[in-house]
């Protein structure tokens, strides 16, 4: 008889999004943001919780989302590389005084 997977409902509002999934507990936060809702700009690149490559921010603060479970974020607000591209296009169209850090970053990246 084959094992039932427990899945737990969870609500979290992505990039702006609300989003209703169901997980297992065990699912950490970046694979449910890569495959479950395919936000693959966050990235798996250590396994020691060391390189950062996976951070997001989830209520402000920024956290490795590899060391989260995706059951941890229910109720959270999480941006991701995506979210934060889409500011930064949103800024650049709108001319904002804003726009100053987003092209200094982009000029630094291009030295
Ligand atoms: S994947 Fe390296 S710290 Fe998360």
């Amino acid at each position: 008889m084959p094992e039932t997977i427990e899945r737990v409902p969870i609500k979290l509002k992505v990039n702006g999004k609300s989003r209703a999934v169901s997980v297992e507990p065990r699912t950490l936060l970046v694979e449910l943001l890569r495959e479950g809702l395919d936000l693959t700009g966050t990235h798996v690149g250590c396994d020691t919780t060391y390189c950062g490559a996976c951070t997001v921010l989830m209520n402000g603060a920024a956290v490795k989302s590899c060391t989260i479970f995706a059951v941890q974020a229910d109720g959270a607000e999480i941006v991701t590389v995506e979210g934060f591209l889409r500011l930064a296009m949103r800024l650049l169209h709108a001319g904002s005084a804003a726009l100053h850090l987003p092209t200094a970053l982009v000029k630094q990246a291009a030295e």
